[in-house]
């Protein structure tokens, strides 16, 4: 069977990082860029460059440093915006201005407080303004699940007559249903002209729990790109799940004739990646990859499982990258293991490095049968704050307090040691919150868009 290839657009910088007390500095935002990159997304949106300096720089530095992907950068409908998205972008190997624009008449009249007719000048002119930029613009008609059907149809129409390649579909108040984005998403198919050239996006925000189903719906109806967040952060309930949209595909070809780029045994160091460095842990019953994903406790599952883990496994954990709980960490473990481990749970050392790491874990190795990804979160963490002083490691996340244990997910070995005792073995430094304003800043820029 021919399988139609998906785009992963992965926003979990930009819509992701608009989530509450999910902001990333700069460092933090490269370090994930190259860890999608790992992961084989089709595109990363790596901020919003006219909401900060700081998100300016990320997109900048991103650009500049991760080449394979393309590149986006968000800008709403006027020249300020785009010009400086494209400021930040112009060193992309394959940049994107993606231009967005509500067009629904709540937004138009409480928000925007603009008449639809203005709303279409304004979304052609900008478009074309980043058509003069850039050959890739995506545009999206931000509230387009309340917008009037006809009104949205004309507004594609006109971004695609002024250049737009990429249209995407935003639900982004979580208020659509499946069946309603599917024929949403055929409306446009049929009644739109051009929409044959250009790609149909998903953009599905969870409100009622719904946004991979209506992704998915997407899909399933002639979108050919999906975007989404890893661990499904995102504005309020957050975006589609990337693991969970990327999962379904791979776990029922027969339903989704569909294939991605998506390297999936990369998901669960992305997910702990992102766990880490914003400090907000998954939660544990979340698919794929909370740390309750693979767990089986029930004894008549526990009974299945052990004679074929096809009674109750649609997916291996491998096959996420979820560490294999039977290769135990302790004092007789290599470096090689060691550094594995390490890459899994989302750091990559180089040899000086390692050997820091593993210097440290012998010690703890030495004091408990076995170092669960949760004292080796810990671990490492020490070792990177350590080179904000000596600047012997890569810079780590900005220090902040952090429920460590969350953080460590799916396939955790039972502790023999709370982490809280490990971490006096490893002598912990003491850690304080520079939380800058800069985030609170940003979120009411966002807002007020
Ligand atoms: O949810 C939304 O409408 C958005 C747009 C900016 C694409 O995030
Ligand atoms: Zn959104």
């Amino acid at each position: 069977m021919d399988r139609a290839r998906i785009t992963i657009f992965d926003t979990t910088l930009r819509d992701g990082e608009q989530s509450p007390g999910c902001s990333m500095n700069v460092q933090e935002k490269l370090r994930l860029a190259q860890q999608l990159d790992r992961l084989g997304v089709d595109v990363i949106e790596a901020g919003f460059p006219i909401a900060s300096d700081g998100d300016f720089q990320a997109v900048q530095k991103i650009a500049a440093s991760v080449r394979r992907p393309i590149i986006a950068g968000l800008a709403r409908a006027c020249t300020g915006d785009v010009d400086r998205a494209w400021q930040a972008l112009q060193g992309a190997a394959h940049p994107r201005i993606h231009v967005f624009l509500a067009t629904s008449d709540i937004h138009l009249k409480y928000k925007l407080r603009i008449t639809r007719e203005q709303c279409l000048e304004r979304a052609r002119d900008a478009v074309r303004h980043a058509k003069s930029l850039c050959a890739d613009v995506e545009f999206s008609p931000e509230d387009a699940t309340r917008t009037d059907v006809p009104f949205l149809c004309q507004v594609v129409e006109a971004v695609i007559a002024a250049g737009a390649t990429t249209v995407n579909i935003p639900d982004t108040v979580g208020y659509t249903m499946p069946e309603e984005y599917g024929q949403l998403i055929r409306t446009l198919r049929e009644k739109v002209a051009g929409i044959d050239k250009v790609t149909i996006s998903t953009h599905c925000h969870n409100d009622l729990g719904l946004a991979v189903a209506n992704s998915l719906a997407g899909v399933q109806n002639g979108a050919r790109q999906v975007e989404c967040t890893i661990n499904g952060i995102g504005e309020r309930a957050g975006n589609a799940s990337l693991e969970e949209v990327v999962m379904a595909m791979r776990v029922r070809p027969d339903h989704y004739a569909f294939e991605t780029g998506v390297a999936s045994e990369q998901i669960f160091a992305a997910s702990q990646m992102l766990a880490e460095i914003t400090r907000v842990p998954v939660q544990p019953n979340k698919a794929i990859t909370g740390r309750n994903a693979f767990a089986h406790e029930a004894g008549i599952h526990q009974d299945g499982m052990l004679k074929n883990p096809l009674t109750y496994e649609i997916m291996t954990p491998q096959s996420v990258g979820v560490p294999d709980s039977r290769l135990v960490l302790g004092k007789h473990s290599g470096r090689h293991a060691l550094a594995l481990r390490c890459e899994q749970l989302g750091h990559q050392f180089e040899r000086r490095e390692l050997d820091e790491v593993y210097r440290r874990f012998v010690v703890i190795a030495d004091r408990i049968k076995k170092v669960q990804d949760s004292h080796l979160l810990e671990l490492i963490q020490d070792v990177t704050n350590d080179n904000g002083a000596g600047q012997k490691f890569p810079p780590a996340a900005t220090p902040r307090p952090f429920p460590r244990a969350a953080a460590a997910g799916a396939g955790a070995n039972s502790a023999d040691l709370h982490p809280a005792q490990v971490s006096g073995i490893a002598g912990q430094a003491k850690m304080t919150i520079p939380f800058s304003d800069h985030h609170s800043e940003q979120e009411d820029y966002l807002w007020g868009v």
